[in-house]
């Protein structure tokens, strides 16, 4: 989802200070998702509790109601690359379940995503989530001035493709701020050195969706749900940053998430 053709906006740093406050919003979310995510819990439970949590902060959704989203989170388990719609299917043992949250905080939006493991999952998903998170963090590194947008895509597909693994290509991180998505679309895969030269005071959001197998990917009749062509797990993973003094800071925080697994 998303609408583009703006031109970059880039923050000031009270701007970024209370994008910080929406990110940091989510992240509590997810926080509190983590601590219910078990064997039997069902994804429209976990819906409840984030929305309500949300509206207890002084925030509202972000999801909700934006391009027709029924719902606050959205939640994609195994093969469900994102986009998953919230359902009554209870959670099971092995699954990795992606959980992507958006609120809008004092106007602007915070927008981070974790794929959890489930009890014991199969290795070849511990994998597939680690290296994804990896991806992100690759990602986030290479979003630095001396750098170009496609900069931060090729680090992600390096990492990923050197593991055998997909990118996914129909889907892309995004600017982020007083809009959910913003310019300049971030894809997770690109060539060295291409696309717009990051300048301070750049959002964005950066969200590698990595595939087990290939990146191609299709859409449910639900018309939201994106699943892998081959039936092969996906994981995601997203954060919020920010280009502060040359550098990416990450605005958002997975800490809420680790203490509630304690990891
Ligand atoms: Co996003």
């Amino acid at each position: 989802m998303g609408i583009f053709g703006q031109g970059i906006i880039y923050k000031t740093t009270a701007e970024i200070e209370i994008m910080r406050e929406a990110a940091l919003v989510v992240s509590r979310t997810l926080g509190l998702v983590a601590k219910h995510l078990k064997p039997g819990v069902t994804p429209a439970e976990l819906d409840r509790l984030a929305e309500e949590y949300i509206q207890s902060q002084g925030a509202i959704s972000g999801f909700k109601g934006l391009y027709g989203c029924p719902s606050t989170l959205l939640i994609s388990v195994n093969e469900q690359v994102v986009h998953g719609l919230p359902t009554d299917t209870p959670i099971r043992e092995g699954d990795i379940v992606s959980v992507d949250c958006g609120a809008v905080y004092k106007g602007y939006y915070g927008d981070h995503a974790y794929t959890f493991e489930v009890g014991e999952v199969s290795p070849e998903k511990k994998k597939l989530c680690m290296v994804t998170k990896e991806c992100l963090y690759l990602g986030i590194d290479a979003c630095n001035t001396a750098n170009r947008i496609e900069d931060i895509g090729y680090a992600i597909q390096q990492h990923a493709e050197a593991n055998g693994f997909g990118v996914v290509r129909d889907l892309v991180g995004h600017g982020l701020g007083k809009k959910l998505h913003e310019e300049p679309q971030v894809p997770n895969y690109g060539r060295r050195g291409q696309g717009k030269r990051i300048q301070n005071g750049l959002t964005i959001a950066i969200e590698p969706m990595i595939n087990m197998g290939t990146w191609k990917v299709k859409t449910l009749p639900d018309e939201w749900t994106i699943v892998t062509e081959d039936g092969l797990p996906s994981a995601h993973f997203e954060h919020d940053v920010a280009v502060i003094d040359g550098k990416a800071e990450i605005l958002s925080t997975f800490d809420y998430i680790y203490e509630a697994l304690k990891l």
